[in-house]
């Protein structure tokens, strides 16, 4: 992995970074006339007038202006990218789940290996997400950026380096990367095939939740998240560049690869976070908290405490709780989740739910333990235990996921799920 003093540490601090002395001004944002000749531009995140405190700007001072460009042209559809709105189903209040998507047995990069899982709200009202996994055996040759929504990217096997505007970023599985709308990046495998899951948020930009009566410090700590320094390539060949743009994909041809920030400035940028560094909070007497105690990264809407999406893991931790059902209980819940297994295997579901697989339980739809894992429960000597060795995660929204034509007639989806509730012997009160 990259030496961490490649990276700036902190979240959503006023970096500053330059890949050559002096490239950086010193006072303004926009010289007269930069250093080195280079082009001073602006990318906001926010709109310019939001409050201080969610204003996202960065400045870059590049060898070209991003403007340099001619027109772009729509690509042919992808097969398996979807953008809200879902129509392409009816919404589905089924208990679904999926196995692993297969590695591509054809030459296969990054965005051609998106497949769109489902989704929710609106991209051209930035509100909702979209849940898409990747699949991929060979490096992009091009670039590509997203003007629809940030992307918050979960590898879930193989290594995988993210050039982009700002620097280089690298994540194995257990790390993830979040990039900002519109950053123009380069996927690169480091050590074969690369598997993961996406969460594309239209809506507000992810941020630490607050922590409240936990205090200052606790769950993701500021200062374990990473962003590059400043890095840049200084070529002059064509490069395909793609985005996706209220859902379709759009090509041009650039003559220079546009990698080429020297330095930059600003609090809007891409950056890692290591998932082993997640302070853990949980009950130390009895019953078993919510989950959003495990909240890594939101992205709130306008009702307070009321999610466009969370995003939650459930991390190797401590269980001492007494007299407790220490397993995710039986709920019904207002949120939708959809869920996703890093490595290892969850608390809840002894079989069936496996690494690069996934779940989605809708709003008010039943679910919780399988009857093994159930009976484990009940019977167990409530000792310390440490739940280790396995990273399961939940994308959480307030909107209900719809599910897409290809997540519905895919051979990973599973024909029996509702069979891990079947077969609970009724209670027996006394009469
Ligand atoms: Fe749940």
């Amino acid at each position: 992995m990259t030496r961490s003093t490649d990276y700036l540490s902190g979240f959503g601090n006023q970096f500053a970074t330059e890949a050559r002395l002096g490239a950086l001004p010193i006072g303004r944002n926009s010289p007269q006339k930069a250093a080195f000749g280079l082009y001073a531009e602006q990318l906001s995140g926010t709109a310019f007038t939001a409050p201080r405190a969610e204003n996202l700007r960065s400045w870059f001072y590049r060898l070209r202006p991003s403007a340099g460009h001619g027109p772009f042209e729509l690509a042919r559809p992808h097969p398996t990218l979807r953008s809200g709105p879902f129509v392409e189903t009816p919404p589905s209040p089924n208990r679904l789940r999926w196995d692993p998507l297969p590695v591509p047995e054809t030459p296969t990069d990054f965005v051609e290996g998106l497949v769109t899982m489902a989704g929710n709200g609106d991209v051209s009202m930035g509100t909702g997400s979209a849940v898409h996994l990747y699949v991929a055996n060979r490096s992009m040759g091009g670039v590509f950026y997203n003007a629809d929504g940030e992307m918050l990217i979960v590898p879930q096997s193989g290594a995988v380096r993210f050039v982009t505007e700002f620097g280089r970023i690298e994540a194995e599985p257990g790390f993830i990367v979040v990039i900002p709308r519109g950053v123009k990046i380069r996927v690169e495998l480091i050590d074969g095939p690369i598997r993961g899951y996406i969460c594309e948020n239209y809506g507000a930009a992810l941020r630490l939740p607050e922590l409240g009566p936990i205090g200052a410090n606790g769950l993701a700590n500021s200062r374990d998240f990473e962003t590059p320094v400043a890095a840049y390539e200084d070529v002059d060949q064509p490069t395909v560049c793609v985005q996706k743009f209220e859902g379709a994909l759009w090509s041009t041809v650039l003559d220079h690869s546009p990698f080429d920030v020297v330095a930059w400035h600003g609090n809007l940028a891409p950056y890692r976070y290591d998932l082993s560094r997640f302070c853990p909070v949980g009950a130390i007497s009895f019953d078993h908290p919510d989950p959003s105690i495990y909240t890594v990264l939101t992205s709130p809407s306008e009702v307070a405490g009321t999610a466009n999406m969370d995003f939650v893991i459930f991390p190797p931790r401590w269980l001492v709780a007494e007299d407790t059902f220490r397993p995710p209980w039986f709920h019904r819940n207002v949120m939708s989740e959809y869920m996703g297994l890093i490595y290892g295997s969850y608390d809840a579901k002894e079989g069936g739910f496996v690494p690069g697989g996934s779940s989605l339980h809708n709003r008010m739809q039943a679910h919780g333990p399988d009857r093994t894992a159930y009976g484990m429960a009940i019977a167990a000597e409530l000792e310390p235990r440490r739940l280790a060795g396995s990273i399961a995660f939940m994308f959480e929204s307030r909107w209900t996921y719809r599910p897409t034509l290809c997540a519905m007639a895919s051979p990973q989806l599973q024909d029996d799920y509702d069979a891990c509730w079947q077969g609970f012997e009724k209670g027996a009160p006394p009469r």
